[in-house]
């Protein structure tokens, strides 16, 4: 099967990409695929951090980009989290934005690259920046599919989708070069318990169907303050949660992902059905062996 490159988007900050990206690429690592993670935010390199490192590559986006250099050994560093790999980002000055926008083969460098990791992973995933850039471009562009999450409003739902059918827009012409534009999956991330999670699904679903490049999920992502327990120690959220709350309503954060992932990448449906809340216990106590 040909490796899957997920872009993890929005045009806006604060979101949840980093938190989609890291949770969702450490479940499908834990599913079995060999996943690799890039953290192309080179302002606030969050997912470069989120899990402690097996093995740091001297290397990281800088030299995959600028460089051009595809040698695992140099850019692919190991995280803690078995079959999760990462190309971290070490760009603190921005200097690819620029070097980007003056290369004649700026925007399709990265579909171009990742061709050096086929056979080597199943996945990418690819966290971004919240903001329209020519990074953002160049990874659209270089995806399959993109996921992005959204607050569950209405104002927020308007904002994104002007902001990302302009960036779409522009990238139409990339596709008379024969370049698949992905499409954008869009999962409402931070319901909480005040929220009427069904009316403000249904009304997103609305603002979105005009466009066929915009597609609403199904599964929705609750708020919960798991999240910031887990990066706090490195951690997935599933290891953290993987039963079902007993004094709350609502999913476990397990499944949770697993229904985001299966929406996501219903080709790998088997691997995730086997990710049950015992195997997830049996990982999460082989991890603690010393
Ligand atoms: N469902 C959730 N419940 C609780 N906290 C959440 C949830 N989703 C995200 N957060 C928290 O919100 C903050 C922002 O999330 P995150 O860093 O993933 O957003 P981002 O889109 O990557 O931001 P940036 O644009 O700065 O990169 C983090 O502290 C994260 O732990
Ligand atoms: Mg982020």
């Amino acid at each position: 099967m040909k490796m899957k490159r997920t872009a993890v988007i929005s045009t806006k900050g604060g979101v949840g990409k980093t938190t989609v990206a890291v949770n969702l690429g450490a479940l499908c690592a834990d599913a079995g695929l060999r996943t690799l993670l890039i953290d192309l935010d080179p302002a606030q390199p969050s997912a470069s951090s989120y899990y402690p490192l097996v093995h740091e590559a001297e290397g990281g986006i800088y030299d995959l980009i600028a460089l051009n250099i595809t040698d695992p050994a140099r850019v692919i560093s190991t995280t803690s989290v078995p079959n999760l790999s990462l190309i971290l980002s070490n760009d603190p000055n921005n200097q690819l934005i620029n070097l980007l926008l003056q290369a004649p083969d700026g925007r399709l460098r990265l579909a171009q690259l990742l061709q050096a990791f086929e056979g080597q992973f199943d996945l990418v995933i690819i966290d971004t920046q919240g903001a329209r850039s020519v990074l953002l471009e160049m990874v659209l562009l270089a995806s399959d599919l993109a996921v992005s999450p959204l607050p569950p409003n209405m104002l927020s739902a308007r904002e994104f989708s002007r902001g990302l059918l302009q960036t779409l827009d522009g990238l139409q012409t990339y596709k008379l070069l024969g370049l698949n534009i992905p499409l954008v999956k869009v999962v409402i991330n931070s319901l909480d318990q005040t929220n009427d999670a069904r009316a403000i699904h249904e009304s997103i679903r609305c603002a979105f169907q005009d466009s066929d490049q915009i597609e609403v999920l199904r599964s929705t992502i609750p708020v919960s303050v798991k999240f910031r327990e887990a990066s706090t120690h490195g951690i997935p959220i599933h290891h953290r949660e993987y039963r079902k709350p007993s004094n709350k309503q609502g999913e476990s954060a397990l499944s949770v992902f697993r229904e985001l992932a299966i929406e996501l990448f219903p080709e790998w449906l088997d691997r995730f059905e086997a990710l049950t809340e015992e195997a997830v216990k049996q990982l999460v106590k082989a991890g603690f062996r010393p």
